[in-house]
């Protein structure tokens, strides 16, 4: 059988790696998974069964529930994004967004720009549309610019790809400069921003700032977020704020992908809205999760070697290790999953060009407290034979 030539890049990115898991012992730090002891349960359970009727169970338009999508644009409103209902688009998650954008706007050898490093699942959906990838490095205030003024000074890039509010995997957040800056480069260079923001609302200290749509004045940047993170991933539940000119083709491209998404669902999402607090349990969320991160970091911090840095973000899900000089993806292969049963995420993965070898993503809001202090003293113990272990790859 001969696939197409998109499958090529799909078979090293490293995506089976994370999710993989049949140890009974793992301690996983790799997937960017919440707390499941947060999931509202019993109130998305009541709110799916009394939306679960002859009406959300038939067919129903790409844009989705409109009683959502006006929920949401007051909640985007609040957040300095105007619009209205129609100027949203519900998704499958914001997983399906980043492959509906990179869909509207990527052929085979268009310029790409994406965040050095990156979210591992945008990697995924943007591969099988060949981009030519232009990764730009991370600063601990958001994305290079003038690495990325040196990009579009010399070639042609069609979309930019960024998570500005608590990076995946850095955890950083971008200045308010850099925010009005990269919007001011999209409109000079006639690129596009794609703003993916699941974890704009999970921040633990520090002020907010607007997103890059607020600052959008050509109708350049497609907003984009998800419950996932905030109510529950298996609803599958992202959306899109942009532009007509961009929602539209976008909604074409969205009845061609799936045609909708889930009534039942949505209308389900738009009455847990309407009767539960959200608000309320975001803020809840962002007290245990702020407990984790510092929990994690009080466990490891004391336990690495010397020269090793691990960042403290003011939100987010992720920490980012950096052990200069060894080889982490090797250091995961051959040590850390087979002998200390904990995963976390070789930076290596998520780099188009396989940088970041010597960094590592770690999770701390699936895990438990517990797991968190038996993991950090498994992965310490791991980091603090580096030094001398024969099966230890250095760079
Ligand atoms: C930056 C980023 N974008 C998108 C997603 C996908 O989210 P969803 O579950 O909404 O598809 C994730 C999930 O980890 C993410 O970290």
């Amino acid at each position: 059988m001969k696939f197409a030539a998109r499958l090529a890049a799909y078979q090293n990115n490293g995506m089976d790696a994370l999710f993989a898991g049949n140890d009974p012992d793992l301690i996983a730090f790799a997937g960017g998974y919440p707390d499941p002891a947060l999931f509202p349960q019993a109130e998305l359970g009541a709110a799916l069964a009394a939306n679960t009727t002859a009406t959300t169970l038939q067919y129903s338009t790409p844009a989705g529930a409109a009683a959502l999508r006006q929920q949401l644009a007051v909640r985007m409103q609040r957040d300095g994004i105007p619009g209205t209902a129609e100027d949203v688009m519900l998704t499958q998650g914001a997983q399906q967004g980043i492959d509906l954008v990179a869909r509207l706007l990527l052929d085979p050898g268009d310029g790409l720009v994406v965040e050095g490093p990156t979210y591992i699942g945008a990697l995924s959906a943007f591969d099988s549309y060949q981009p030519h990838y232009y990764e730009v490095p991370m600063e601990a205030d958001g994305m290079d610019l003038h690495a990325l003024q040196r990009v579009l000074r010399k070639h042609q890039v069609k979309l930019i790809y960024t998570v500005p509010d608590f990076h995946n995997p850095t955890g950083a957040v971008m200045s308010l400069a850099k925010r009005k800056a990269l919007v001011a480069l999209a409109n000079r260079y006639d690129c596009v921003i794609l703003e993916d923001a699941p974890y704009r609302e999970l921040r633990y200290s520090g002020v907010q700032l607007p997103p890059l749509r607020h600052f959008d004045t050509e109708g350049r940047v497609i907003f984009l977020s998800s419950f996932s993170k905030i109510l529950a991933p298996s609803l599958r539940l992202g959306w899109v704020n942009a532009d007509p000119a961009l929602l539209a083709p976008l909604l074409a491209l969205k009845g061609g992908a799936d045609l909708e998404t889930s009534s039942v669902v949505t209308h389900a999402v738009a009455s847990y809205l309407q009767h539960s607090d959200l608000d309320a349990h975001i803020a809840h969320l962002r007290q245990v999760y702020a407990a984790k991160m510092a929990r994690m970091r009080a466990a490891l911090a004391p336990l690495l070697p010397a020269g090793a840095t691990l960042t403290q973000p003011a939100g987010g899900f992720f920490l980012w290790l950096t052990v200069p000089g060894v080889d982490l993806t090797a250091l995961v292969r051959d040590v850390l999953l087979p002998q200390a049963h904990v995963s976390i995420v070789p930076g290596a993965t998520l780099s188009p060009m396989g940088h970041y070898r010597d960094s590592a993503r770690l999770s701390f809001t699936g895990v438990t407290s517990a797991q968190i202090d038996a993991g950090c003293a498994a992965l310490g113990r791991v980091l603090a034979q580096v030094g001398g272990a024969a099966q230890v790859q250095r760079l």
